[in-house]
């Protein structure tokens, strides 16, 4: 009988633990072993509170774990035994040294990499599932071959495509499977391996095989693509609020275009999220490293237009209540990057935050998802300097007094004289806004940063409303400082 095939991941992140799980779920003749060196995320992973929120993905986990699915802290044993190694590891900016605020920092990949090197002691197939600048692989190679003592390893990309907040349905359905791998017998060999676990449950045909450099720049190429779908949109926002047109109509009536498509053409406050801006600065790194300063600064644009549009929404805030919300109680409704996910990172409600507490507002905000813990991190974290302008205030300690967080949309809006949706949780939609209003100072504004209101009932109730790119309120427009 032949053996069990064995896989480990390193990094039981939100890339890490989803995957490994529906691999386990629809592969049971593969024992899986997830592996991370931080104890709180293992202990959580193998407890009854998940340390990520995705919906279905509690079920999934139930149902392997412990059978063919572990979560463990003994990185080395498990890589030692394993045939294919997945790694998961986090790819952030690097904050210092060369490329600062924008090449990607490897560390966690190259010390991944080395210790693979010195535990293992047969053939392994290392698997990129982190997002990493094209041409890693070449590196990775390095470190693992000077580092072998004669065993074998075979480098495949496999990127992940999956969005949280719809994590699991992604990884059931993917669009696409894309491997890629060595153009030599043995890279090949390796891609087979790798399909073959992937077509437990996905079609033949779904499963794309390229070169080392096409899987790893895909991935990239992809998330600056969608990135720059919001910035289109958002772009169009600010124009549809200076000329009368409705954004929503307008990306109704351009998505309708089949060469364009409808998804990813929702106007907002602006994208967020551990991955867009991160990527998008490592290609601009990785454009400027090859001498393509044109490339560079049409994908920055991308991101410096999500910054105009977070700092659009505080700068509407702030002067249509009379150029000041010193003091003044805000809510805020929403805090994680988008619905359905618990995830900050990125989250354009930091920058608004911090914007409106640069102004000395008093915030109370409520979230689903987020814990107090994590809100009060966010805002207090010296976030790094990016190369891009971001016209924030650094936070001094008393600023942070004036956050509140609250387990209630309603008590969040209590005696405030605004309401910001920075997040379209569902759950904003109905909320009864006739009581919110009654509870609030008036004017009572309301500004929706993700169009998840009725604008029109709002303003019957007597709400004034500012809803990015929708046809203004006659009170924005009389504002004399509104620039
Ligand atoms: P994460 O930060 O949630 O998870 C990474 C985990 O790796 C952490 O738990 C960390 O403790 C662990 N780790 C770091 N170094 C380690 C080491 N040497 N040994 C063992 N464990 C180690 O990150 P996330 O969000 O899962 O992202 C991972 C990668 O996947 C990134 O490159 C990201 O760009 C990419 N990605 C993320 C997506 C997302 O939606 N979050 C989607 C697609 C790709």
């Amino acid at each position: 009988r032949k053996k069990m095939v064995k896989i480990c991941c390193i990094g039981a992140g939100y890339v890490g633990g989803p995957t490994m799980a529906v691999i386990a779920l629809k592969c049971p003749s593969i024992e899986v072993v997830v592996v991370d060196i931080s104890v709180p995320r293992i202990t959580a992973w193998n407890s009854e509170q998940l340390p990520i929120y995705e919906p279905g993905l509690d079920e999934v986990v139930e149902q392997c774990r412990g059978k063919n699915l572990f979560f463990s802290t003994n990185v080395e044993k498990h890589v030692s035994e394993a045939d294919i190694i997945f790694v998961s590891v986090n790819t952030p900016t690097k904050t210092l040294g060369l490329g600062a605020g924008k090449a990607a920092d490897l560390t966690y990949w190259e010390s991944a990499a080395r210790m693979i090197a010195d535990v293992s002691k047969s053939d392994k197939i290392v698997v990129e599932k982190s997002t990493v600048p094209v041409k890693t692989a070449e590196a990775i190679e390095r470190i693992l071959t000077h580092n072998s003592k004669g065993i074998k390893f075979q480098i495949l990309s496999n990127p992940e495509f999956l969005a949280e907040g719809t994590a699991v349905w992604d990884l059931f359905n993917p669009d696409r499977v894309l491997i890629g791998g060595r153009e030599t017998p043995d890279g090949q060999k390796a891609i087979q391996a790798l399909k073959k676990v992937y077509a437990n449950w996905v079609p033949e045909e779904r499963i794309l095989t390229t070169n080392l450099w096409s899987a790893e720049l895909s991935k990239l190429a992809a998330n600056a693509l969608l990135a720059q779908r919001i910035s289109s949109i958002n772009a169009m926002s600010a124009l549809c609020e200076a000329t009368g047109a409705d954004v929503s109509q307008v990306s109704h009536a351009v998505g309708k275009d089949s060469r364009i498509g409808p998804k990813f053409l929702n106007a907002s406050v602006g994208f967020g999220g551990s991955c867009f801006q991160k990527d998008i600065l490592n290609l601009v790194y990785i454009c400027e490293c090859n001498g393509l300063a044109e490339v560079a600064d049409y994908w920055k644009q991308v991101i410096k237009v999500n910054d105009y549009q977070k700092n659009r929404f505080v700068n509407r805030i702030v002067s249509s209540m009379f150029n000041t919300v010193s003091g003044k109680k805000i809510g805020v409704l929403g805090f994680a990057f988008k619905k359905d996910t618990g995830d900050t990172r990125e989250t354009p409600a930091i920058d608004v935050c911090k914007g409106l507490l640069g102004d000395m507002a008093r915030l109370s905000i409520y979230d689903p998802q987020v814990t107090d813990d994590q809100i009060q991190k966010d805002l207090t974290m010296n976030k790094f300097d990016w190369d891009h302008p971001v016209h924030l205030q650094p936070m001094s300690p008393i600023d942070i007094k004036q956050v509140s967080v609250v387990w209630d949309a309603y008590e969040a809006a209590k005696d405030a004289h605004g309401l910001c949706i920075l997040t379209e949780w569902d759950e904003f939609k109905i909320l009864d806004y006739q009581r919110i209003f009654d509870n609030m100072q008036k004017p009572a504004f309301v500004f929706d940063g993700c169009n998840v209101v009725n604008v029109g009932e709002l303003r019957e109730i007597g709400f004034i409303v500012y809803s990015i790119g929708k046809p203004m309120d006659p009170w924005f427009k009389d504002m004399p400082a509104m620039a």
